[in-house]
């Protein structure tokens, strides 16, 4: 049942997939790096949140997922998910070991390169901030760099980020949620919040407008979207997988909630209209 990237055709999609709307964040800077590639997007809203399910339950949801992207004859998979990255990339990689995977973690190492004071809040899920793969990372970067990670879990953010693109929460609730989780961080110091889950992008001037109600001092934010794009492009160049010729490029989604949700998303966040598909897996 697998396909490989010994077999994948250069005119084929790249698959993406997250918990939920959050991977659009990242699919937005894929866009902009590989404008001519097809790309499917899965969003497992049915399934969401992951950051309070067990791994066996993230990487579970994760193979499948990824079995339905290489159904589809996928050339290379992003999971545009920080959770489901620390928990299952290690069984994606080992169950498809030909395919070009990129997954994306919480920036530890380009916030401990730009941070001036080496204190860094990061914030993410509970179940990124307990995996061992995340633990590790910490482990390495501190060592290397001396800095200190204050790691704070936002439980509830993503999915109320979830509910929010859907109209049915106010934005009030959101700044509420992020007072309590970044005003403690803050207070210990950091000049650096690491943004550890792709759906915390989509309240980023809430984030900012928290930020500066209880500091002037000037506080990077770390996303690694943009770096993820980038390493995607590495992978299919490796390869020799990118798409060439004039076709236009098409988009589709997959969603194992309701259509209209991810529809709304993709309209109300990046302003794109593609085909949504409901799907089972
Ligand atoms: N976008 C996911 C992440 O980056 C959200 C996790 C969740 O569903 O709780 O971790």
């Amino acid at each position: 049942m697998t396909s490989t990237a010994s077999n994948a055709h250069a005119s084929a999609p790249i698959g993406i997939f997250d918990s939920g709307v959050g991977g659009l964040s990242v699919l937005r800077h894929i866009r902009a790096q590989l404008p001519q590639e097809d790309l499917i997007y899965v969003a497992d809203s049915g399934y969401a949140p992951y950051g309070d399910k067990t791994e066996e339950q993230v990487v579970d949801r994760s193979l499948a997922i990824a079995a339905y992207l290489l159904g589809h004859g996928v050339k290379a998979l992003v999971v545009a998910c920080n959770t489901a990255t620390i928990a299952a990339i290690k069984a994606l990689r080992a169950r498809y070991p030909e395919l070009p995977i990129v997954g994306v973690e919480p920036g530890l190492k380009p916030a401990a390169a730009i941070s001036r004071n080496g204190k860094i809040g990061v914030l993410a899920t509970e179940r990124t901030l307990r995996g061992d793969k995340l633990l590790a990372l910490r482990e390495q970067v501190s060592a290397a760099t001396g800095a200190t990670f204050i790691l704070q879990p936002c439980i509830g953010l993503a999915d109320r980020i979830e509910q929010c693109e859907l109209g049915n929460d106010p934005l009030d609730a959101t700044s509420a949620m992020l007072e309590r989780y970044i005003a403690p961080v803050l207070a210990q110091g950091v000049d650096t919040l690491v943004l550890g889950c792709t759906h915390y992008l989509f309240v980023q001037d809430a984030i900012e407008r928290t930020v500066r109600a209880h500091t002037s001092q000037q506080i990077a934010l770390v996303d690694t979207g943009e770096a993820v794009a980038r390493q995607l492009t590495r992978l299919l160049d490796a390869v020799s997988l990118r798409r060439t010729g004039n076709d236009a490029p098409q988009l589709q989604g997959y969603t194992t909630a309701t259509v209209e949700s991810l529809a709304q998303a993709f309209a109300g966040l990046l302003d794109l209209h593609p085909p949504v598909t409901h799907l089972s897996v």
